[in-house]
């Protein structure tokens, strides 16, 4: 008979620790533990054990030299799907287990059923969160062959792997993690115990089977993925999968990826037949006017390996209510506070008198340091209500001393400027010289120059 007992996990990193603590002592996390009742295994083998048994070919390994060990015929499987090609490194790895983590609401079961009903081989979709019936109404909205699509809506752990050793699919996906649960372990679908034990099943079934398994994850209100970090540690790679829901794109990012560079990005627009992947986005981040205004400024940042020109929009009015207001969005606020300071003390200009609305168009959320520059042309053209060229964009960052700083990449960006048709690009004195076909490079070396250069 199995001994019941009870133990506190940091809900952060997933730590277990026999009794309460304020403070996690692996992670440092503060009021993170949360108590679950955990039930060791008994001594006899488990249902999801015997599940795999058939595929146990590999129970007796031994330490083989590297230089013996063959390469897989089929190393990688295409996902017919260029941007999720892209941000796994080049199509999905056999054996390997993905976790994507998003929202709710963000795309997140309409990008894999899309994935399912166009992959090549036979896939198993499990679902614990929708009926068959709802999952065929969205298949129903989405293009797509999906004659190899079979669909389980199934939660217990044993019964999703037993058929899936019956059906040996191609690709297993589930639609999530956080509903599938082993029945020999007390705790509750979606605690940690549940999730980091069927996360590691599954991880075995994929090394063992050879087939590829795509978990769906939900993010913690606090933006973590999947809840417990333990899970990134378990899985190969670690997708994101982010956006704004009233907004059209979506951005999925690689946070781990064990068989390729996290530098990738994909970009999808949410559309009434499903996710479309968006080839070009600078073309679509950039407002097709053709009127010159006020308060924007194009930069050119590079998220990932990608060059993106967008375009950032700021509207500065004077302040009616004591404190001035402050909001950025997709823009780091933190950081656009430090951009005011930095103006009002190497510039003079008066924001602190001043409401400041900042905006990147097409609700995409960027970190590359590089979009400095185009930001501060757009406050200072707003503020002094001078518009600026509609062909000039920008690449630099800003020190707080109020010098422009040299960004990497910086042939690529202008590169991608000039494919655009971008006839100017300033970027910082002490960035590498380059020269590009088709379009001017001028340098700035700090904030003061931008007055005698752009507002004359
Ligand atoms: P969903 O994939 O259910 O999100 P998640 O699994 O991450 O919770 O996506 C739901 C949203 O997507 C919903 O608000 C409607 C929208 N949607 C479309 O715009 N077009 C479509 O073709 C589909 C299937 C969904
Ligand atoms: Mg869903």
């Amino acid at each position: 008979m199995a001994k019941t007992k009870v133990s506190f996990f940091c809900t952060s990193c997933g730590y277990e620790s026999p009794k309460w603590m304020g403070k996690c002592p692996s992670c440092g996390e503060w009021n993170s533990m949360t108590e679950e009742l955990v039930q060791k295994e008994s001594g006899k083998s488990s249902a999801v054990l015997q599940a795999l048994q058939s595929y146990d070919k590999r129970a007796k390994s031994s330490p083989v030299p590297i230089s013996e060990i063959k390469p897989g015929d089929n190393a990688r499987f295409d996902t017919f799907d260029g941007e999720l090609n892209r941000v796994l490194g080049g199509g999905l790895v056999a054996g390997s287990v993905v976790l994507i983590g998003g929202q709710p609401g963000i795309g997140k079961s309409t990008l894999l059923l899309q994935t399912a009903m166009r992959y090549s081989r036979t896939v198993l979709y499990v679902s614990g969160e929708e009926s068959e019936e709802q999952i065929q109404m969205r298949a129903s909205r989405i293009t797509g062959d999906g004659s190899n699509t079979y669909i389980y809506t199934e939660t217990n752990l044993a019964s999703i792997l037993s058929e899936a050793v019956k059906l040996k699919p191609g690709l297993m996906i589930i639609d999530s993690i956080q509903t599938v649960s082993n029945d020999q372990i007390e705790s509750a679908p979606g605690s940690i115990t549940q999730v980091r034990e069927c996360a590691a099943q599954f991880q075995r079934f994929a090394k063992e089977t050879n087939i590829p398994v795509i978990l769906i994850g939900h993010i913690t209100k606090e933006g973590g993925l999947a809840g417990p970090k333990l899970l990134e540690h378990i899985v190969d790679v670690v997708l994101q999968f982010e956006g704004d829901q009233n907004n059209l794109y979506r951005v999925l990012r690689t946070l781990k990826n064990r068989f390729g560079s996290t530098d990738e990005l994909a970009i999808y627009a949410m559309e009434s037949g499903g996710l479309r992947e968006i080839l070009n986005p600078s073309e679509m981040l950039i407002s097709q006017s053709t009127e010159e205004l006020s308060g924007t400024a194009v930069a050119c940042s590079v998220e990932g390996m990608r060059p993106l020109l967008l375009e950032t929009q700021a509207l500065v009015t004077p302040t009616v209510y004591g404190t001035p207001q402050r909001s950025a969005t997709g823009y780091d606020s933190r950081r656009l506070s430090m951009i005011l300071a930095v103006l009002e003390k190497r510039c003079g200009l008066p924001f602190g008198t001043r409401d400041v609305f900042l905006n990147l168009v097409g609700g995409i959320k960027i970190s590359d340091p590089a979009i400095d520059l185009a930001v501060v042309v757009a406050l200072i053209s707003s503020l002094q209500d001078i518009a600026i060229g509609k062909n000039i964009c920008f690449a630099a960052e800003i020190g707080l001393t109020g010098e422009i700083r040299g960004v990497p990449r910086i042939e690529q960006r202008t590169q991608e400027a000039a494919r655009l048709g971008f006839d100017t690009i300033y970027i910082s004195k002490y960035s590498p010289s380059i020269k590009v076909k088709g379009i001017t490079i001028k340098t700035l070396a700090r904030l003061e120059d931008l007055f005698g250069e752009i507002f004359g």
